[in-house]
């Protein structure tokens, strides 16, 4: 089949009828505050920020800003919560607060995967059934890990840290706090959050799902704001701990800012990860795998496969099944169930992707983007490849955070093998063949923290998570993800 009868196929003859997912049974106020010592407190200084929904540029909601005062009051609730309540509480009793917040977010899992489309632009397909299912998992493993904490590190005495600061980013931002809220009540830490600033929404119902499961006052506490507010969380001197997942720019800056100090620290950083299809590999499920490694969630993933190593030999067949597939992909309303590819999170962020397509277009690679409308409100990005692109390309170098793929060839395992390892990150990693030797063999010498084979983006909270060289500094996820919220004493 051509490319131009498949654009004709799944263009004018297969649209679906729109399948919206409604927005009646949701309550978003028209200010938040911070959520401070079991309760929702207004800022020190009366200072609001827009939260808006970038499908249609329309705000959502005003979200107080926390200054370092307020940071200080947070970490001062923290800490009385530690010292007073939380570490004296037997493991047992901690799991029990666990299992209650992660039934509650089941129960109320069609609000929050409809806020998190609405705020952060996501597909509700993924938000529905990934990210909200995927962060209730969280405190159901973690919480059955809280009274077992000296089976996990056996001989070993394991101690809570206190009071840790997380700081998290936008594109999956209830899964992240769910991912870094989890593991440190578990081990007997208090919590001071700070979601993104463009979507805070959700951190500020999951408060509610504390505050409603009875958590006692202090335990979380959920400061909102940008980069000022994450930096007061971080050089804090009563915070033990720093947990950090975005850029490897602000990962450097926290990096620095701590060192010299006793805090620990784990940073989840960027990544760019290469999926690799040898010439034995089932083509079409590969190119599905392709698919959701790099449009998945805008290709706001840290982990995505946004660049493609093929074989030489089956390079050709893959490129244009891929954009046949590529055609069929639907984006728009990312409230529409039918939606695969919702809007890029913010007018910053497309304009990065943007910069970038310019750039790739600049270094002589040829792009091709797929031919589907999008709509005129809000920010988006169609699904886009570079061919003919070299291995010293910026497009193929750096992180795009975006649906954009860099596509080389490789003739031999060690070529292949080379390319993939050409890269300052090391997060994840993908390969596609028939061969389980080959499989082994390839896992073995991929320089990151992930690999996964013949599927792609598989997230599982018993699994660890984290990179190597400039993609970040420690596992979070799993029994790893517990020793990074304890000390293990003799
Ligand atoms: P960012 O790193 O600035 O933001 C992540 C979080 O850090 C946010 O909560 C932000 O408020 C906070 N933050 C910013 N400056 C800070 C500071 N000095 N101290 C403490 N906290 C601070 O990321 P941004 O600007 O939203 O995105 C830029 C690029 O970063 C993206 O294009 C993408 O390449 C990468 N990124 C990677 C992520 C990942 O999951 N590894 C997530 C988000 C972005
Ligand atoms: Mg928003």
């Amino acid at each position: 089949m051509s490319t131009d009868s498949t654009k004709l196929a799944f263009n004018d003859g297969w649209q679906y009828a729109p399948a919206p997912e409604s927005t009646d049974h949701i309550q978003i106020d028209d200010h938040y505050g911070l959520f401070i010592n079991g309760e929702f407190v207004a800022p020190e200084i009366d200072r609001y920020f827009e939260s808006i929904n970038p499908a249609t540029e329309k705000p959502l909601s005003n979200i107080a800003l926390a200054s370092e005062k307020d940071v200080d009051r947070a970490v001062k609730a923290a800490r009385k919560a530690y010292t007073g309540v939380w570490s004296k509480m037997s493991g047992a009793d901690r799991g029990k607060y666990l299992f209650r917040i992660a039934r509650i977010m089941q129960e109320r899992a069609r609000e929050f995967a409809t806020i998190e489309s609405l705020d952060g632009g996501k597909p509700i397909r993924e938000s529905r059934d990934i990210d909200i299912p995927l962060a209730a998992a969280h405190f159901f493993y973690y919480a059955g890990w809280a009274d077992k904490l000296e089976y996990a590190f056996p001989a070993r005495t394991p101690v809570s840290l206190g009071v840790v600061g997380q700081i998290i980013p936008w594109n999956f931002p209830l899964l992240m706090a769910a991912w870094k809220i989890a593991p440190a009540l578990a081990c007997g830490n208090t919590v001071v959050l700070k979601p993104a600033e463009t979507t805070s929404l959700t951190a500020m119902k999951l408060a509610e799902v504390f505050r409603d499961a009875g958590l006692p006052p202090g335990v979380v506490n959920i400061v909102t704001g940008a980069g000022p507010t994450g930096a007061a969380i971080v050089n804090h001197l009563d915070v033990n701990k720093v947990a950090f997942t975005g850029s490897t720019e602000v990962g450097k800056i926290i990096q620095r800012s701590l060192a010299g100090t006793d805090k620990k620290y784990t940073l989840e950083l960027g990544g760019k990860a290469a999926n690799i299809i040898f010439a034995d590999a089932a083509i079409d499920e590969a190119v599905e795998g392709i698919v959701n490694g790099i449009f998945f969630n805008q290709g706001h993933v840290c982990c995505a496969g946004s660049r493609l190593l093929v074989q030489e030999s089956v390079a050709d067949e893959v490129v244009r099944k891929l954009r046949d597939r590529m055609e069929t992909l639907i984006i728009g309303d990312p409230l529409d169930k039918n939606t695969d590819i919702g809007a890029i999170n913010s007018a910053g962020q497309l304009e990065t992707i943007e910069s970038y397509l310019s750039i790739g277009q600049a270094e002589g690679a040829e792009m091709y983007q797929s031919d589907c409308s999008v709509p005129d409100q809000g920010y988006w990005c169609r699904p886009t490849i570079f061919t003919g692109v070299s291995q010293s390309n910026r497009i193929v170098q750096e992180e795009i955070f975006g649906p954009v793929l860099a596509i080389q060839t490789f003739r031999t395992l060690e070529e292949g093998l080379t390319k993939a390892n050409n890269t300052p990150y090391g997060l994840s990693g993908g390969v596609w063949t028939d061969k389980g030797s080959k499989v082994f063999k390839m896992t073995q010498k991929i320089r990151a923290g992930v690999i996964w084979a013949n599927t792609f983006n598989k997230f599982d909270p018993t699994s660890p998570f984290g990179g190597y060289k400039e993609s970040g500094v420690g596992r979070e996820g799993g029994m790893h993800g517990l020793g990074a919220y304890l000390k293990l004493e003799a």
